[in-house]
């Protein structure tokens, strides 16, 4: 017997941050909008995020904190909408929120008021949510698709005339991360760049990995540089390697085999600064006067492996030169990362030549659409990435 088909204009795979904004503004000129998606609650991604508080957006977005193949394509979205509307969204429910740092905005309570309001978004402009729903093949014909679908057991067909891919990354396939939006890009022959984890721990031979251990759980404020990028803030010694902001940022531009060096005194001349430490405090050991500038453990293991001993007041000029640069250049070869398990996001994705910037519609197959993480833009840490969500969700949304 033949499936009986449901008709709408259009379905969204994928009920994350991005697909949820789509719907919020689908309905106004998208017709009868379906949501799909395999999970049992909408927005999971955005209710674990930021520890729970979700860091939903950030006051300093500009297209140049965005990586991705073409580095202009993200402008006309995030241009039109912007991390101000979202904001302007997020006060009309009343939700209050604060700038923790570096511009990034998170809920004071918790991250189910952002899911909680996108799903009331979407259910006002109309569209209807299915959850713990699968989609099997999806053929095009006529301008239109048509999918098929398992929800709760029960086999159906469901036909659109616009098609978004809003599935998300690889990222945390515990959550059901699936990379299935690479495979519908693929199936309609359009391009995908080499997907890899962004935002991630690098980790570290045995040998690197043994001598940290009595580090795990120290954090100090560097500067990372690695793969062109430069960030300054906490970094963070874990029983893997290493982890903290500074490190998941620059994890995004490290390609394996590369260095990184780390700057352990980065908010000061730190030769200048221990010059007067010498004229001041001669008599005290260089390990506790360094230990004033980090973590003790870390000035503990640095002494170790730099072989620091004896008195402030006995070190050179040059001495001291020296040991500034071993601190201020500290290289490392990290072997890896901690993959997709830990990745909060995946770098590459559909190739942006494939999409128009406007409408997040493909070039080649008119009425599909791919938005959110699935595409090859992926933002700094610090709300960049549910911006993104938030621009292409609305720019695919208002063009359909
Ligand atoms: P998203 O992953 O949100 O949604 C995809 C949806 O598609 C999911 O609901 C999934 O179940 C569904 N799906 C997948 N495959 C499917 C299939 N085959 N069939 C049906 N449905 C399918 N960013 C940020 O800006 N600030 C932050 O604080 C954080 N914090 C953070 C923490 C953690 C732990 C992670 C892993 C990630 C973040 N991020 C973040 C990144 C952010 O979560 C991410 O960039 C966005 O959620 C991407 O939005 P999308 O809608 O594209 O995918």
């Amino acid at each position: 017997m033949a499936n009986r088909v449901q008709q709408f204009d259009t379905v969204i795979i994928g009920a994350g941050a991005a697909g949820l904004m789509c719907a919020a503004h689908a309905g106004a000129t998208g017709g009868r909008v379906l949501i799909v998606d395999h999970a049992k609650a909408p927005g999971e991604k955005i209710r674990i995020s930021g520890g729970g508080r979700c860091n939903f957006t950030n006051l300093h977005v500009k297209p140049q904190r965005f990586i991705s193949a073409n580095p202009h394509f993200a402008k006309s979205a995030l241009s039109r909408y912007t991390q101000h509307d979202f904001i302007a969204l997020v006060d009309q429910y009343g939700i209050a929120y604060h700038e923790k740092t570096l511009g990034q905005l998170f809920c004071d309570a918790s991250a189910r008021l952002i899911v909680d309001m996108l799903c009331d978004e979407a259910a006002a402009s109309g569209a209807e949510l299915r959850l713990q729903t699968r989609i099997g093949s999806i053929e095009h014909a006529d301008g239109g698709f048509t999918l098929a679908v398992e929800e709760n057991g029960a086999a159906y067909n469901v036909s659109c005339r616009h098609l978004v891919v809003a599935c998300g990354g690889k990222s945390i396939p515990k959550m059901g991360a699936t990379g299935f939006g690479y495979r519908i890009a693929e199936q309609f022959g359009l391009a995908v760049t080499e997907t890899r984890p962004g935002l991630v721990p690098l980790t570290f031979g045995e040998d690197v990995l043994a001598s940290f251990k009595p580090l795990a759980g120290v954090a100090t404020p560097v500067e990372v540089a690695g793969g062109g990028a430069r960030f300054a803030e906490a970094m963070l010694f874990t029983h893997r390697g290493l982890s903290g902001p500074a490190i998941l940022q620059i994890s995004s531009y490290w390609r394996e085999g590369e260095p990184i060096t780390v700057t352990l005194l980065p908010e000061q001349d730190a030769l200048t600064a221990l010059r007067e430490r010498r004229q001041i405090d001669g008599r005290k050991s260089m390990v506790t006067v360094l230990a004033d500038l980090l973590p003790k453990r870390l000035v503990a293991y640095l002494a170790e492996q730099l072989g620091i001993t004896g008195n402030i007041g006995d070190m050179s000029d040059k001495k001291l030169s020296a040991l500034v640069q071993a601190l201020n250049g500290w290289t490392l070869h990290p072997i890896g990362t901690e993959g997709y398990r830990t990745a909060e996001v995946t770098l590459g994705g559909v190739d942006t030549g494939e999409i128009d910037s406007r409408t997040m519609q493909a070039k080649k197959v008119l009425g599909l659409y791919f938005i959110g993480e699935v595409v090859d833009v992926t933002g700094w840490l610090g709300g960049y990435n549910f911006q993104w969500a938030w621009s292409s969700g609305w720019a695919a949304g208002t063009a359909i």
